[in-house]
């Protein structure tokens, strides 16, 4: 405790951050340390898991005393010790594991494993004093693509998912036949501002009717053939035409099945979690949405979007309120579904 507040570390690092923060009372940042490693796999491409366990492994120490100390506080001063157990890279899972178990053995402080779509989920709770459950959330990362019914702090319902590539895999990869860089998300945003997004007419999947799942493997197709076809010809491709097009075409699906996912569910309020949660396009479109139908949308700054410690903090606190505790028998789940 600190000032009669309730403490709470949150670990994460499950791809290529490693990230520690300090919360009080589960929604009030004190501390937000994110170490990435995005220049180090920039060379590659993507995230190379053995390089990032390694670097995972070199990071922490630091990352955690720079989180106690720009919070002000000790260890001693720390009630609960909150980590991702899962999904994500396994290597990269145990560094943080192991170092949440180490400190909780050593300080006999509580530890709570979280799943990482619950973190980012939660990212919202931080952003938005206010907010509670039940709400409906649209999760879009690097590895995940859901639309979940948040019954509760801890109770989730996942109504559709990706049945291929997560939305930001599909936006990374464009990138990289563009040749933009990585991460590719953030840099086909801004490209694409300045291009038309209906100068080419990208494949719009909306699967069986009234299913809530996604497929971005047809779209990501769409572009590789739409670029070869342009380059055989000898046409000189307009990049920010290709990436204004691709993302328009991604987010008039998400956005459509979103809305409609709430709508089926009685739901006033949208909540938007994950990378993809940085999109300009997405936040842009699924608002107006929003407010034609009568929902309110919630978004997290972007700091909060991307893998942080306070997301995974905030989840572990509310885990704890109800009674859920981890022992040392923890492990890393690189699959872990959200409502097993
Ligand atoms: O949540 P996150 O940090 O890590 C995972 O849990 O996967 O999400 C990373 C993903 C990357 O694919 C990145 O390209 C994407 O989020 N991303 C974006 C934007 N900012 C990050 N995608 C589209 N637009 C953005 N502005
Ligand atoms: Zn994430």
């Amino acid at each position: 405790m600190k000032d009669g507040q309730f403490i709470t570390m949150g670990i994460e690092s499950s791809c290529d951050e490693t990230a520690i923060a300090i919360v009080a009372d589960g929604r009030k940042v004190l501390s937000n340390i994110i170490s990435s490693q995005i220049a180090v796999h920039k060379v590659f491409g993507g995230v190379v898991p053995e390089i990032a366990s390694r670097h995972h492994l070199h990071n922490i120490n630091g990352v955690y005393q720079q989180a106690l100390d720009e919070a002000g506080i000790t260890i001693d001063d720390v009630d609960l010790i909150g980590v991702t157990c899962g999904p994500g890279l396994v290597g990269a899972l145990l560094i943080g594991l192991a170092h949440a178990k180490a400190v909780a053995f050593a300080t006999g402080k509580p530890l709570v494993g979280v799943h990482h779509i619950q973190g980012h989920i939660s990212a919202n709770y931080v952003q938005s004093p206010e907010l509670e459950p039940p709400f409906m959330a649209l999760v879009v990362s690097g590895g995940h693509t859901h639309i979940v019914d948040v019954k509760g702090y801890n109770s989730f319902e996942v109504l559709g998912r990706t049945r291929d590539d997560a939305v930001g895999e599909a936006f990374d990869k464009v990138a990289r036949v563009l040749g933009l860089g990585y991460p590719g998300g953030p840099l086909i945003d801004k490209l694409a501002k300045e291009g038309n997004p209906e100068a080419i007419e990208f494949p719009r999947v909306y699967l069986e009717k009234d299913s809530l799942d996604f497929s971005f493997s047809g779209i990501k197709t769409g572009v590789l053939n739409y670029i070869n076809g342009q380059r055989q010809k000898g046409i000189e491709i307009n990049n920010a035409d290709v990436a204004a097009s691709f993302q328009q075409a991604v987010m008039d699906v998400i956005v459509t099945k979103t809305v409609r996912a709430a709508k089926q569910r009685h739901q006033k309020r949208i909540v938007v979690a994950g990378g993809v949660g940085a999109n300009s396009k997405l936040r842009d479109m699924l608002g107006k949405a929003c407010e034609k139908e009568g929902i309110k949308m919630y978004v997290p700054a972007p700091i909060l979007c991307t893998d942080n410690g306070v997301m995974i903090a905030c989840a572990a606190y509310y885990k704890y309120q109800a009674g859920m505790e981890s022992d040392f028998t923890l492990d890393a789940f690189p699959n872990l579904a959200l409502d097993a």
